[in-house]
């Protein structure tokens, strides 16, 4: 058995009990999959219904993160629901689900929906409307809304902009999704909205004030139900064609089942009294609900449980009842029956008497997402009894009774006396929460509210979450009071302090809240490297939400002689969001194919399940499955590793490790530094290093058997901030430097000289399937075929090559297609195929390897971190005369591309601004942290970033608005960069007048500072941002691609060209050039992978040149063939098909293959002289955005933000809105949620997944969100394909207009408290960032500040 942590041992005579308890148990699982019969007489009592699902050959639901926080893994199981006696079709995260869960239920799956063939509706509309991309994501967004109309086949708006509370997407910036989504709501099914293939509704065409033509017609007032509207050319949705709900499952008979083997045994008792005999036997049989917290425990935390009780199809654990005083739940409703329950019960109780179910209800509102709600139970809440549970501080607060029930007795256990410890509870060890009786408020003079704050709104767990209870007699005087929180003890805890300062005080003196906030002071008094960290601002919230509460008591008391707050009360609120696109911007210059909007080719593929990853490749024979060893420190020598223990474990076949390698030079890899070793050889440099590989022949059994490695270490002096390494001088070698004009003396001459510190935290891709391989040794000649998720297939052939001690032309690297990239598997993924390769080298059977999302996130890198020390020269007149930094980006423990990736933040460190004199220096910070690589943008968002910092903090300074700052100082057509470059085609000033125009930004700007005049908690603000971004590889020999085109004697042609499919469009552009060049329809093309056997010597897919580099061989690649079939043209004639022209040449024996072949020109930089040309030319873009901010809480909205990109003339406008849609959420997220945070004491990294690393989701885009791309003018210089422009990375900056936007609220939040001194603001702008950096009385008396040498709780690199 694998060393976890496992259940207390059990005395032999309990399990005898047991099964001699359980002994007529049915062993059986019945239920139905797709419309099919499934019986499984031996279920495999270890795997989740994910993993049974892709076992059986249904690879469409995804495996995402194995944590409940993607949604890649949605599935629906349809079930007769014993509360509320109706069938209801719940979608589920399958990946936590436990199998025993759909005994006597109808699970469906993407694939039992619809297939290419034939789509089901909501397959069919978003892969049309481009809500798919990688596809990763989108099984489980499919699955999700077919959820919402099963159950509700006429959902509203509001239904469908929730419905996806549960899922992430890396890639479309949710807008197309919602767009498809929404055109079955009945609101907006207005046959005009563009994404009904309408020319725009007037909801998109006057904004969000007019509302749409059809939502009603006002005539006598009247609202009318409008229908359903079928987008033209789609498939009308028909709820009466759906897969019924199987008609024997309405009889099912739920019988007790036991199911299991050695190591583990499934219970599934039916009745409570089945339950209460198991546990009477059995106490440490582990309940499971939901298995929402359970399952993470298995997963992540090793735990081990040889006897789990699933409870959820015990209807006596399901009920409700409202009774005169109180409400009564079954511990084991599921949530989603809870938030009815709980509307009910306001109704039947009245608003007054309700306010603890209003309480519960608006905690469920952002508890998790609708996949867990559907699952999870307020048993389960209760019985894990974490610190930061949503419900918990309701219960407590409002007084709820728990009913514990044993065989032999039932006990009621007050909520007040419920916790006892971290994670202990009162719950005695034979017992289980059968309900929980929740007392209504009184009649009169009871208030109870309930907060929360998290980093995310949606499905994210709290920050610190409270309930808060007072009752006041007819002189307001306190009678009762609890100020119950979470997150600010190991428990959830009353504040003892402030509750006794309460009682007895009359709620309408001031000085009440003043000794009340005294009070809460005392009692969370933190101190600053609290576990958990941000002690300051949870300390803030704690006040916060007690000042919100005291101030909606009040309003409710409506009294004269206190003045209420009211700005204080209420949360921020979104709208349903909208958005407009141009859909006409390209219409001048389309060709037959090129320039016209078309879908993904590989969409209907995605959105049906039917689109192939690496994982999801049929299971070789012989094949094992590999699992890393990895390191858990951030530096220390390796002692010993002993696997012995791990060897002899069920399933495991060996271990690899860099003894296996043909020789010691063969462990070494990375470009262009050779630094870093496949494996660890004596001595690890960060944590997730890997050390060796155990393979087995499941992935779980090399899980388990990872587990029982044990790797003796000692501890080495590690580094890991970017400060420490510049105090310790770690740096690698790698030093570069533009300058240009003399800075020293514009300085000395300079009006103003203002100097900052500018600090940028890294970002995790978060693609949404991991990095996987298979490597499959072939049985000759030492050959290997290597599937593998990578961006760059050339190098993936010559790292294997290498391990495997043979010449490249023995290794084919072929790549179908990425579940997203961004540029995390352009180098890192070389590591896992190197590790997979050498593996399977040794054990000569296949290898497959795909990491977990922790270890993903451990072992591949992120987006650099950086800090720049800048000093600005500018005159009165506002013009900048220089600039001068040191700019250093967090490299981690090995190069890897970051050379590059600041040689691109120097050279985008100017921004769009003319600035005579430049000394820009980089430098690589050598740290023990995960080794930093390429993300979408490459250094050049970091390098903007300090352009944006100084022109915003300069700004302040000379006290003029920064658009006046940017409009003097912006680069003019012609003018030469830093690095002596002119700007060619240069649009961006024209586009920073249009975004003003369209967005209507002075007028909003106006409305904006009424707004703030008005609002003393709620501020507005307003951010212009422009950018401009280089297109080419700094590294020249890149810039080249190659193309193969074959034209078979049938007409039918197959593409291949060096690029790779990560969801970006690229084949679907470079089907669409193929076309266009051989004059043949779009689907007589088709490209069936990237491989190296095809195209040799690729570049990797990255730089957004991709399309240019390409496109352009492919061009080449055609017009050698169009060449070689002119003569038949002429022969046969223009109308002539590609049929009829190959048949005719292949029988003149002309060849039908071509090479094509493209590099870059002009380009040529030399970095030190500051010669050549450094970028082929830039993409250009403008955004406005505006947010509200909640100052009180952190709390923000994107109320608006305005997009426009120069992207030439765009080869397919549809996939190129796509990218900057989605490159602005990504930006969005770097800018605002997206921190990383390591452990300080173990040196590792904390945020490893969706659960405590936030990327954006569904609502957090923009609420109005419109795009735009550049039209009407002329680009003579562009001699690109098609002359249109790279857009993968450009648009990505642009999400920072809504971190400045923020900045800008926040400096109205500070003066509003007389803060004037201008505001330094690191990125990411994090809920806490935007609390502490406000000047009110409450953050003030919240701070705290350390202690000598004491240090915080978590490290920001
Ligand atoms: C992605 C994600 C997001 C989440 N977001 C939130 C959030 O926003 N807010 C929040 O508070 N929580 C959140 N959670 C935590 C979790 O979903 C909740 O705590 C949920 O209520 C657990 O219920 P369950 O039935 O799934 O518990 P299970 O995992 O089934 O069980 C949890 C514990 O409760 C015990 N238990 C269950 N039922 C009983 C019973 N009847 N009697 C005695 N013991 C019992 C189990 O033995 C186990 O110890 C989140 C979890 C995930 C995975
Ligand atoms: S894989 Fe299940 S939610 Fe992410
Ligand atoms: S399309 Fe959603 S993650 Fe890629």
């Amino acid at each position: 058995m694998a060393p976890g942590l496992v259940e207390p041992a059990v005395a032999p005579e309990s399990v005898r009990s047991l099964s001699t308890l359980t002994n007529e148990y049915d062993e059986t699982l019945r239920f139905y999959l797709n419309g099919t019969k499934v019986r499984l007489d031996r279920a495999d009592p270890e795997v989740t219904l994910l993993e049974y699902l892709r076992g059986v050959g249904l690879t469409g639901t995804k495996l995402g993160c194995a944590e409940g926080g993607c949604g890649a893994c949605t599935v629906v199981v349809s079930q007769y629901n014993p509360t509320t006696k109706v069938i209801y079709h719940a979608s589920v995260n399958a990946c936590l689900a436990p199998l025993v869960s759909v005994d006597g239920k109808h699970v469906i799956t993407v694939e039992g929906i619809g297939s290419v063939k034939r789509p089901h509706p909501v397959q069919e509309r978003i892969a049309m409307g481009n809500g798919s991309q990688c596809g990763f994501c989108t099984p489980g967004i499919v699955m999700s809304m077919y959820a919402l109309l099963r159950n509700k086949p006429d959902p509203s708006e509001h239904d469908v902009e929730e419905a996806f509370d549960g899922n992430l997407c890396r890639c479309t910036g949710y807008r197309p999704i919602l767009d498809s989504a929404q055109t079955f709501s009945k609101k907006s099914a207005c046959e005009k909205t563009t994404s009904n293939g309408g020319s725009g509704c007037c909801m998109e065409k006057n904004g969000n004030g007019g509302g749409c033509c059809k939502d009603k017609d006002n005539v006598d007032g009247e609202v009318k139900d409008i229908k359903r509207f079928t987008p033209p050319g789609f498939i009308e949705y028909k709820p009466d064609t759906e897969l019924i709900f199987p008609p024997s499952l309405r009889k099912h008979e739920f019988k007790a089942l036991a199911f299991g083997n050695k190591r583990k045994k499934w219970f599934r008792p039916v009745t409570l009294q089945q339950l209460l005999e198991i546990k009477s036997v059995y106490p440490s049989a582990k309940i499971i609900g939901g298995s929402t917290e359970t399952q993470i425990e298995v997963k992540f935390k090793g735990m081990q449980y040889t006897a789990s009780v699933f409870v959820g199809d015990i209807p006596e654990l399901r009920q409700f009842s409202f009774e005169p005083e109180h409400l009564e739940i079954g511990g084991n409703v599921i949530l989603t029956d809870l938030e009815d329950i709980a509307k009910k019960a306001v109704e039947h109780y009245g608003e007054t008497r309700g306010q603890p179910f209003a309480a519960i209800l608006k905690q469920l509102r952002y508890f998790a997402g609708r996949q867990i709600r559907n699952v999870g139970t307020p048993a389960g809440n209760l019985a894990t009894a974490s610190p930061i549970s949503d419900l918990n501080p309701v219960f407590v607060a409002s007084n709820a009774v728990l009913i514990a029930k044993s065989l032999d007795q039932t006990v009621e256990l007050p909520m007040s006396e419920f916790f006892k410890g971290y994670r202990v509870t009162s719950l005695p060890p034979d017992a289980i929460i059968a309900s929980i009786r929740i007392p209504a408020a009184r009649p009169k003079g009871e208030y109870l509210r309930a907060y929360k704050q998290a980093k995310r709104k949606d499905d994210d767990i709290a920050i610190v979450n409270s309930a808060l209870r007072v009752v006041l007699d007819d002189s307001h005087i306190v009678k009762e009071c609890d100020l119950v929180y979470g997150g600010m003890a190991p428990i959830t805890i009353s504040a003892k302090k402030a509750d006794e300062v309460l009682k007895g005080k009359v709620w309408t003196d001031p000085a009440t809240l003043e000794a009340v906030m005294n009070a809460l002071e005392e009692d969370f008094d933190l101190r600053f490297g609290v576990p958990g960290g941000m002690a300051t601002y949870r300390k803030s919230l704690a006040l916060g939400f007690f000042y919100k509460f005291y101030n909606e008591v009040l309003a409710d008391l409506a009294v004269e002689i206190v003045k209420v707050d009211h700005q204080a009360i209420g949360e921020i609120e979104r709208i349903i969001s909208f958005g407009k696109k141009d859909h006409d911007a390209s219409l001048k210059y389309q060709q037959k194919i090129l320039g016209k909007e078309a879908p993904h080719v590989a969409a209907m593929k995605q959105c049906t399940g039917e689109a192939q990853y690496i994982d999801d490749l049929p299971v070789h024979q012989n094949e094992l499955f590999g699992r890393m060893v990895l390191s858990s420190k951030a530096h220390a020598k390796i002692v010993s590793v002993d696997v012995s223990a791990a060897l002899e474990l069920p399933g495991v076949y060996d271990y690899v490790d860099h003894t296996c390698l043909p020789n010691p030079e063969a462990n070494w890899w990375g470009a262009p530094v050779c630094d870093e070793t496949f494996f660890a050889v004596d001595e690890v440099f960060t944590a997730g290093q890997p050390i060796g590989m155990i393979l087995a022949d499941t992935s779980v059994h090399a899980e388990n058997a990872v587990r029982a490695v044990k790797v003796v270490y000692e501890d080495l002096p590690a580094i890991f901030t970017i400060e420490e390494a510049i105090e310790k001088e770690s740096f690698f070698d790698h030093y570069r430097y533009i300058n240009k004009g003399d800075t020293e003396k514009a300085i000395k001459d300079a009006d103003h000289v203002f100097t900052g510190v500018c600090r940028m935290g890294g970002q995790e891709h978060f693609y949404l399937e991991t990095q996987a391989c298979l490597a499959v040794p072939k049985p000759e000649d030492d050959e290997m075929e290597v599937f593998s998720g990578t961006q760059n297939p050339a190098e993936t052939q010559t790292y294997v090559a290498q391990v495997l001690g043979v010449a490249a032309n023995k290794v084919v690297c072929r790549v179908k297609r990425m579940g997203g990239g961004f540029g995390g598997k352009e180098t890192r993924s070389i590591q896992l195929a190197g590790i997979c390769a050498a593996a399977a080298k040794k054990v000569n059977r296949p290898v497959r390897c795909m990491l977990n999302r922790d270890e993903d996130i451990m072992t591949s890198g992120q987006r650099h971190a950086f800090l720049t020390r800048w000093k600005v020269a500018v005159n009165k007149d506002g013009k900048l005369q220089a600039l001068d930094a040191d700019v250093y980006a967090n490299a981690g423990w090995s190069q890897d591309l970051s050379g590059a990736v600041v040689d691109r933040a120097l050279s985008h460190s100017d921004g769009v601004y003319m600035i005579p004199n430049v000394h820009v220096r980089g430098r690589l910070a050598k740290t023990n942290t995960v080794s930093n690589t390429a993300f979408r943008g490459f250094g050049g968002p970091q390098g903007m970033f300090i352009s944006e910092t100084y022109m915003s903090e300069i700004a302040d300074h000379l006290n003029i608005p920064v658009e006046k700052l940017r409009d003097i100082n912006m680069y003019k057509p012609g003018e030469i960069t830093h690095y002596n470059q002119e700007l060619k085609d240069w649009h961006v000033p024209l586009m920073y007048k249009q975004v003003q125009e369209e967005s209507e930004y002075e007028r909003r700007r106006q409305e904006c500072e009424e707004f703030n005049k008005t609002h003393k908690w709620n501020k507005r603000g307003m951010a212009i941002i422009p950018t401009k971004f280089g297109i080419s590889f700094t590294a020249i020999f890149l810039n080249q691609a190659g193309a193969l085109v074959h034209i078979y004697h049938d007409g039918s042609i197959l593409l291949a060209h060096g690029g790779t499919e990560m969801g970006q469009g690229l084949h679907t552009k470079m089907i669409m050039i193929a076309a266009e060049a051989l004059k043949v329809p779009q689907d007589a093309v088709f490209i069936s992978e990237t491989a190296t056997n095809t195209v040799a010597n690729t570049s990797s897919t990255a730089a957004s040149a991709s399309s240019d580099l390409n496109g352009y061989a492919i061009w080449n690649a055609c017009e050698q063939l169009n060449e070689r079939l002119e003569p038949y043209r002429q022969k046969l004639g223009s109308d002539a098909t590609m049929k009829e022209l190959a048949h005719a040449a292949y029988f003149d024996r002309v060849n039908l293959s071509a090479n094509g072949f493209y590099k870059t020109p002009d380009i040529g930089y030399v970095w030190g002289p500051n010669t050549g040309q450094m970028f082929f030319y830039f993409t250009q873009g403008v955004t406005a955005a505006e947010v509200e901010i909640d100052t009180l809480t952190g709390d923000w909205t994107c109320l608006r933000a305005d997009i426009k990109m120069d992207v030439g003339r765009s080869i397919n406008p549809a996939i190129d809105y796509g990218q900057i849609e989605g490159a602005f959420v990504q930006g969005q997220g770097l800018f605002t949620t997206e921190e990383l945070l390591w452990h300080r004491a173990s040196g590792q990294m904390f945020t490893k997944g969706p659960g405590a690393y936030k990327i954006p989701g569904f609502r957090d885009i923009p609420q109005e969100f419109n795009v735009s791309i550049l039209k009407d003018v002329e680009w003579e210089n562009l001699r690109t394909i098609q002359r249109s422009r790279g857009v993968g990375e450009p648009p990505l900056f642009m999400g920072s207009a809504v971190f400045f936007a923020i900045r800008d609220a926040l400096q109205a939040a500070r003066k509003e408290f007389g803060e004037e001194e201008v505001l330094q603001l690191y990125s990411p702008a994090t809920v806490e960032r935007i609390r502490t950096s406000c000047a009110d009385p409450i953050i003030k008396r919240a701070t705290v500040t350390p202690k000598e040498g004491e240090k915080s709780f978590f490290l920001t690199i």
